[in-house]
């Protein structure tokens, strides 16, 4: 199949390009490189042997995405672009809503006009705000706490209304819980520009000598430990999940809806340990205060997803930090500098 996809040189868009090269597709990629490099396709074409296409585009630009259709003519979208900090979305939230939910209008736009009905969405596990109520199911009530889950939110309700305009729309939204890990080569994995928001890439940047320290946001949790629990999805079978809900939508119209998480919950202090034991470093952390807006635990029910894609999560925690590893301590630096050092 001929896949567009938006946002395709960031991370998790990256192993997802990678994973459908791999499955035989012909994949285009539209980034504005706002938080990536092209550094990673150039990686992730010496992977699968041949290159996917790239235009350096910007969502709200409709001309240029205009062109990559007639150019391009694909038969579905892939769109992972879009800003992901829930702290810059409260400082800034007209950003988020101009970046995400006018992006995705001028995506929707385009495709439109181009007769392309066939979407796979990245949404995220943060439409259902904070819960107790525990594995998180689809039909859970979402409510958002953050700009960035709203504009999540409002994307998810868009398409259902776009669908609704046309019998041929077929959607998929996927929610992603914590996408974590890199691709098992080391060459291709998460690289955040500043100091990361999430756990993971904080951890290995501690681990590989980058900052001092892992603050802990609360160790007075009611979980095991103490610290916040998260399921930690590797970034493998995030992209395999793609791929079963784009074959799923293939041949079904309307709109569906997955979460994509391992169904189980890892804390803070377990990932840490698991860290430390697999890259042979100390890792210092000290508990500070929690976080604001953080639950104390979050783990989905994938059993939708096992049931209709046939996909389950094949990676649990010591491949996510073996391979999370792998990428640190090959590339420091992330793509940044030293482009060669994964080779
Ligand atoms: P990322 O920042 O690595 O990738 C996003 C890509 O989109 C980047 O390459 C960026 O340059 C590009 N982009 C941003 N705005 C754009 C625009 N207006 N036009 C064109 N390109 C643009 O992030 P990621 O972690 O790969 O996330 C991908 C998607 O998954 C996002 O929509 C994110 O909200 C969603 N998501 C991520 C997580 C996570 O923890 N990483 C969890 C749930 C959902
Ligand atoms: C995980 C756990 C923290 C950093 C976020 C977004 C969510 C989704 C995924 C996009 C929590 C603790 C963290 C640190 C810590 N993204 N922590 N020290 O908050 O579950 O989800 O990313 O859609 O929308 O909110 O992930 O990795 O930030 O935190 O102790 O330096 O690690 O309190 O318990 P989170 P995270």
């Amino acid at each position: 199949m001929r896949v567009l996809i938006t946002g395709g040189a960031g991370y998790i868009g990256s192993h997802t390009v990678l994973a459908l090269l791999e499955d035989g597709n012909d994949v285009h990629v539209v980034d504005n490189l706002s938080n990536s490099s092209t550094e990673s396709l150039h990686r992730v074409a010496r992977l699968a042997g041949r290159k996917p296409g790239f235009d350096q585009v910007d969502l709200l630009d409709e001309d240029g995405l205009d062109r990559v259709m007639r150019e391009f003519r694909p038969e579905a979208v892939m769109h992972f672009a879009g800003l992901k900090s829930v702290g810059e979305s409260v400082a800034d939230p007209l950003k988020y809503y101009r970046q995400n939910v006018n992006g995705t209008v001028s995506l929707l736009r385009a495709m439109e006009r181009s007769g392309v009905r066939r979407i796979v969405f990245s949404s995220s596990a943060t439409v259902y705000g904070v819960t107790d109520r525990l594995p998180i199911q689809e039909s859970a009530v979402l409510h958002s706490v953050n700009p960035y889950g709203r504009t999540k939110l409002l994307i998810e309700q868009m398409l259902e209304d776009v669908a609704d305009t046309h019998d041929e729309w077929s959607v998929a939204r996927l929610r992603y819980f914590n996408p974590v890990g890199a691709h098992p080569s080391g060459m291709i994995g998460e690289d955040p520009a500043g100091p990361p928001n999430n756990l993971m890439p904080f951890v290995s940047q501690v681990a590989v000598g980058r900052r001092p320290r892992v603050n802990v946001y609360g160790g007075d949790y009611p979980t095991s430990d103490g610290t916040g629990v998260r399921d930690y999805i590797h970034v493998v079978d995030l992209a395999h999940g793609h791929l079963a809900a784009l074959n799923y939508i293939t041949d079904r119209s309307g709109v569906h809806t997955w979460n994509l998480g391992t169904g189980s919950g890892t804390s803070v202090l377990e990932v840490i340990n698991a860290f430390a034991q697999v890259s042979g470093k100390e890792i210092p952390y000290h508990v500070t205060d929690r976080r604001p807006g953080d639950a104390a635990a979050s783990f989905a029910d994938p059993e939708k997803a096992r049931r209709d894609l046939g996909w389950s999560a094949k990676r649990g925690l010591r491949d996510i930090v073996t391979d999370a590893w792998r990428w640190q301590s090959k590339n420091p630096d992330g793509f940044r500098i030293n482009p060669d050092s994964a080779v």
